[in-house]
């Protein structure tokens, strides 16, 4: 294992989150709910060129795990091109490569991705009602993110998770069905709080279904049982089904039960901005810092000096909480 990037709180880190586009053809209105900002202009985004460059020193300073996040990472152009780049980072310590999609382009599309190098993705999905997911993320297309999925899962992305965000008079009557799906398909259903990260800045406590919950609300249907796995850094908190059925359920409670403890993510931005936490609310340009010309032991020392500034956790649940100006459709997820 490579000497990690430690902050100063002496919290490894080993996950890197890289956008590709802030650009999004759904409307999720937790996220984009009034549509894309202007975008930014194409000159401001990295190039292939330079993420295939920057990962690469993030994978020699100990990043193991990387996302492909967006917006909607495959309305990038030629996506394959730069999974292919980044998979040939595995010889040099990277483990895992995985995608977070809203699944539109998936069933053309996947098996070219797991052929480019792709190791796993995870798909969003917040309702199995063509009218609920047409209400909750603007497009009328749940059976082609269904397709999608299959067509993942054909292509062995595996292990396949899918990405629920929980919002009350939403989709919280679903939670159970959700877990029924995963038995059927045998998939990670994750079960995710409403975070305050929406553009529109609507999100409201009310609006919060705590991960405590789903895990009621699932559990009465198909008792559970918690996994006994360490947890690390990761976000959720993972459960088998009793009677053994296929799949799995994780909660994702960053609101009621937070993980920032443990926490070994940062996130690069499409337009090349390191940010050292979801809710941050200053970012760090490692663009203008590679755009001037500076050598790799220079952009080694601008990354670490970030990496200290890394916010201990978020400060959702507390009075003096602003949320961060940009929503997840930049941010990353
Ligand atoms: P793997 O463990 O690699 O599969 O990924 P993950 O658990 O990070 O999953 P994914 O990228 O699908 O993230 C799931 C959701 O968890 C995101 O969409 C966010 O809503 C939430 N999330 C991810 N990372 C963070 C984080 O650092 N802080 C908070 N508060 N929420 C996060
Ligand atoms: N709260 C929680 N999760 C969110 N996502 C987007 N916006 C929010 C929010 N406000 C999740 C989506 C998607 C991932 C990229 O981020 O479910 O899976
Ligand atoms: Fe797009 Fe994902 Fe945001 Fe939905 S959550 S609007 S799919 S970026």
């Amino acid at each position: 294992m490579t000497a990690a990037l430690k902050d100063s709180y002496n919290r490894p880190i080993r996950d890197l989150r890289v956008s590709l586009t802030d650009r999004c053809n759904f409307r999720c209105f937790y996220c984009l709910p009034h549509g894309e900002p202007p975008i930014a202009p194409k000159e401001q985004m990295l190039s292939y060129e330079e993420i295939e460059y920057v990962c690469d020193i993030f994978v020699e300073l100990g990043i193991e795990k990387i996302r492909l996040t967006g917006g909607e990472p495959m309305m990038r152009r030629d996506i394959e091109t730069i999974i292919e780049k980044l998979s040939a980072l595995k010889a040099r310590g990277l483990q895992d490569l995985a995608l977070t999609t809203n699944g539109y382009f998936l069933p053309d599309r996947a098996q070219a991705l797991k052929d480019a190098g792709l190791d796993r993705i995870t798909v969003s999905l917040d309702s199995l009602k063509p009218d609920t997911f047409k209400q909750m993320t603007g497009v009328d297309v749940l059976d082609r993110v269904l397709a999608g999925i299959e067509a993942a899962k054909q292509a062995r992305l595996e292990p396949i998770k899918i990405n629920v965000v929980v919002v009350r008079n939403h989709n919280e009557e679903e939670v159970a069905d959700f877990a029924a799906f995963a038995r059927e398909h045998d998939v990670k259903m994750r079960f995710i709080e409403f975070m305050p990260l929406d553009s529109g800045h609507n999100w409201s406590r009310g609006d919060v279904v705590s991960g405590r919950e789903i895990y009621e609300r699932i559990n009465e249907r198909f008792p559970l049982v918690a996994l006994d796995v360490f947890r690390g850094s990761e976000t959720s908190s993972r459960y088998r089904f009793a009677d053994g059925g296929r799949g799995e359920v994780g909660i994702i409670a960053p609101v009621t039960e937070p993980f920032c403890g443990a926490c070994s993510r940062i996130r690069l931005t499409a337009d090349g901005q390191i940010r050292t936490c979801l809710f941050s609310t200053v970012e760090h340009s490692l663009r203008d810092v590679v755009r001037t010309g500076a050598t790799r032991a220079e952009i080694i020392d601008f990354i670490e000096s970030v990496v200290l500034k890394k916010e201990p956790r978020h400060y959702i649940n507390e009075p003096q909480f602003v949320a961060p100006s940009r929503s997840m459709s930049f941010i990353g997820g």
